[in-house]
């Protein structure tokens, strides 16, 4: 495994993390979650991303029991607060109230003192800016969370929420969380460039597009049993708009031989192909089973040419989406 920092922080993360977001506490079984996440620790994989919503908050509580007894110095435990954790009113959002009382729980579950990241997981239109800076603050004056973060928040949001720490002497967002992968490129024109100025780093989400760059969704076949695109809890929902795209599915197998020349397969070059940008910190693979951790992780450290980059380019043009006004917050606390 190689490591890089998260952002210009003096924290170190490993190039490739481990997410539990539709697996863990749904679409699948404790021991496979468990089995997974030892994968990712006999792979070099130190850094854990969670959020209290995943699996209706069971997410942490497996990861919580599956890290558990491991050095917690060793590791980066990062979480989200945002999406509604209840049905009250204030069960969501970024207000002083939800985010005092939804990290408590958060450290409840995952059965820590503290969390390396506490990311805020959409901008809340709803809250002053200045009320969740002070409320995130005082949670790393208390020693509960170590660094903030936040997740597919815009450029303009990204810079407010800078200033208002330096005039407020509150400390600084160190990384953002957005999706990024071959077909989804939105960040580059505007946070990238912003977060290179300012010291955050992104870590990545969905680097294989959910499964979908794995190549295994072939064009005019029903997606494999057990994939994410049969998990009628959640996940079916999440990827359908990409298995039911043909030419997509298409475009994507046209990525194998490419693969292939460069010693890889499809998941690895989706992995590093997101690894060559130099902002990102760390790319979050999630996995059903071990052996995708496996595999998933010798992206690590991969050095992709330039004529590779522009032959991928060519494959995927029509559906690389790149218009940054697509990274949006609900209007309103959903
Ligand atoms: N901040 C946010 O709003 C946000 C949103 C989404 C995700 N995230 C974070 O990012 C993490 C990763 O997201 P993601 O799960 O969408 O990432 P992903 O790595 O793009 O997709 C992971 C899925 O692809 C399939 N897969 C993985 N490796 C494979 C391989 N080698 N061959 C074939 N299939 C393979 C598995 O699903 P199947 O086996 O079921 O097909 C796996 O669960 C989440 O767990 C979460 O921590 C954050």
């Amino acid at each position: 495994m190689d490591f890089r920092h998260l952002g210009r922080s003096g924290l170190m993360v490993s190039e490739i993390s481990y997410g539990n977001w539709i697996t863990h506490g749904s679409q699948v079984e404790e021991e496979a979650a468990v089995a997974c996440v030892n994968a990712a620790l006999d792979e070099g994989i130190t850094t854990f991303d969670t959020a209290d919503v995943y699996a209706g908050t069971r997410a942490e509580s497996v990861l919580g029991r599956a890290l558990k007894g491991q050095r917690r110095e060793s590791l980066e435990i990062f979480t989200k607060v945002y999406w509604p954790t209840g049905e009250g009113r204030n069960d969501r959002g970024l207000s002083r109230k939800h985010i005092m009382e939804s990290i408590n729980g958060s450290l409840k579950r995952l059965q820590t003192d503290y969390v390396d990241l506490y990311q805020a997981h959409r901008f809340d239109y709803e809250t002053p800016l200045e009320e969740t800076l002070r409320a995130f603050d005082d949670l790393v004056r208390q020693g509960k969370v170590l660094y903030i973060g936040v997740s597919e928040w815009t450029a303009e949001q990204i810079a407010r929420a800078l200033k208002i720490a330096d005039d407020m002497g509150f400390d600084r967002i160190v990384s953002n969380q957005p999706q990024y992968n071959m077909l989804w490129r939105v960040i580059e024109t505007e946070v990238v460039p912003l977060c290179e100025k300012e010291g955050l780093g992104q870590v990545v989400f969905s680097p294989l597009q959910q499964g979908v760059l794995t190549g295994k969704y072939l064009p005019g076949q029903p997606p494999p049993a057990g994939s994410r695109a049969t998990d009628d809890k959640s996940g079916a929902n999440f990827i359908a708009r990409h298995v039911g795209n043909e030419d997509l599915l298409t475009r994507v197998q046209r990525l194998k031989p490419l693969a292939e020349q460069a010693g890889l397969d499809m998941a690895q070059l989706a992995l590093a192909w997101v690894l060559q940008n130099g902002n990102v910190s760390s790319a979050i693979i999630g996995a059903t089973r071990p052996e995708q951790v496996r595999g998933n992780v010798k992206a690590a450290g991969v050095k992709l040419g330039d004529d590779l980059l522009a032959e991928i380019d060519k494959v995927l043009e029509g559906h690389i989406e790149r218009d940054p006004a697509k990274t949006v917050s609900p209007a309103q606390r959903p």
